[in-house]
């Protein structure tokens, strides 16, 4: 009974997770949802006979249904032209949904290059599949087409040239992110990767930090399939920047999961990771396991798995919430709640990770310093004491830029904050 229920649960979250995903496509809606056991995915059916009638009564009966959805990875797209014309209207698996949804939100041209290479395995599979139609037909793939190639062979070449100009031109763009990372770097503005699952409030969170209204979060899944930055400050006005992520989402298609984990690769040249969780999904544990082991899977620098925070989201859904996880942040990004203390532990880490102090010193007006602080390190503030011709000046400053200050200027007085 409780193996039962247990099942049952499961297949009820699956649905809801189903509908969640096609709810997030524009113009789509979802009419009726059934659930059916389905064949091992080898076999050449989907369904059980008597399954497969049910569903094909089901289908006729809902005279404004355009496509049915398998909630399955894959099916053939020989099943799929089968499923279609017995029911009369599209069919599509969760590989195809999901495509199309990165297919709508991609934005960046390396997002729509990403689309565009994992179509390739689908394109590929149309074509034996076509390929063998033509079999069946007068001159089928074996007809020699001009170049002495059969239709199956021009077919897979232009794939396969398809693939390689995809992947040069990704790698074309990957080269000149990295160009942009080294000018990044050299502003010296340490990164923030903002992580975690689909909906878990990533958007709303990066929003609350840097209070940018052009930023909309969306209850959509995938808002952000791009990585997008914003620049935010922190309590001692340090600026930061903030990476928004792709949205983890459970059971993505495998080969989706290699296409799109490239868009995680920025995430290893960050400053500090901030893992958002939404605390009050059913399956948030699952969840953080899921993310934990995607990011050990990415060979990140060890300290940035170390020094990972872990906030808590939506609290203000649940009545005096305390996690159970000593180092979790409890945050309301729509309320705004915790963001103070949320802040504090991104300074203190920063300031760990990049070697960065925060420093007040006593320099001369009449010297160099002042103008040497304001191009080697940022200055926050500035009080001059006009009597005594000195002022005192708090400063962030990396571990580099300090040395050089300590010895071009041995008598400044330095007070460590
Ligand atoms: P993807 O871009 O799809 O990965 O999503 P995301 O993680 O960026 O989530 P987003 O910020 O778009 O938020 C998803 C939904 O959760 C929106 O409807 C938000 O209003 C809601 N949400 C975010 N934070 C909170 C919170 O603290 N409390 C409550 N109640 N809702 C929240």
């Amino acid at each position: 009974l409780i193996r039962g229920e247990t099942l049952h649960s499961l297949s009820e979250l699956q649905i809801a997770e189903a509908v969640a995903l096609v709810d997030t496509l524009q113009n789509w809606t979802v009419l009726d949802k059934t659930i059916l056991p389905t064949k091992n995915r080898n076999k050449k059916f989907v369904f059980g006979k008597g399954n497969f009638q049910v569903l094909t009564e089901k289908i006729k009966k809902l005279p404004h249904v355009t496509a049915v959805f398998l909630n399955v990875e894959r099916i053939s797209s020989l099943t799929k032209k089968e499923l279609e014309s017995a029911w009369g209207v599209q069919v599509f698996d969760r590989y195809t949904v999901v495509l199309h949804i990165f297919r709508c939100n991609a934005r960046t041209k390396e997002a729509k290059l990403q689309v565009a290479l994992a179509e390739i395995p689908l394109l590929r599979s149309n074509l034996k599949n076509e390929a063998s139609q033509r079999d069946q037909q007068r001159g089928g793939s074996r007809y020699i087409m001009g170049s002495g190639e059969t239709f199956l062979e021009t077919q897979n070449r232009v794939l396969k040239e398809r693939e390689l100009k995809i992947r040069n031109a990704l790698e074309k763009l990957r080269r000149k992110r990295a160009l942009l990372r080294t000018r990044r770097r050299k502003f010296e503005f340490p990164i923030v990767s903002v992580m975690g699952y689909t909906n878990c409030g990533k958007t709303t969170l990066i929003k609350a930090l840097t209070g940018e209204a052009g930023l909309q979060p969306r209850d959509q899944l995938f808002a952000t399939l791009d990585i997008t930055a914003h620049t935010g400050y922190l309590p001692s006005h340090m600026a930061v920047i903030y990476v928004d992520t792709i949205g983890f989402l459970t059971d993505l298609p495998h080969n989706l999961v290699e296409s799109f984990s490239a868009t995680l690769e920025e995430v290893a040249y960050s400053d500090l990771i901030v893992h958002v969780r939404d605390i009050t999904h059913p399956e948030t544990v699952l969840q953080k396991a899921t993310v934990l082991s995607v990011l050990r899977n990415l060979n990140l620098p060890s300290h940035l798995l170390d020094s990972m925070v872990e906030v808590h989201n939506k609290v203000d859904l649940i009545e005096r919430y305390k996690p159970a996880e000593e180092n979790a942040l409890a945050v309301s990004a729509l309320h705004g709640h915790g963001l103070e203390e949320l802040k504090q532990e991104i300074e203190k880490k920063i300031l760990a990770a990049t070697g960065k102090k925060i420093l007040t010193v006593n320099i001369n007006l009449e010297g160099p310093q002042l103008s040497w602080l304001y191009k080697e390190a940022t200055v926050q503030e500035v009080e001059v004491m006009p009597e005594e011709g000195t002022a005192r000046v708090k400063v962030i400053i990396g571990s580099s830029a300090f040395g050089k200050y300590k010895n071009l200027f041995p008598n400044s007085k330095i007070f460590m904050s």
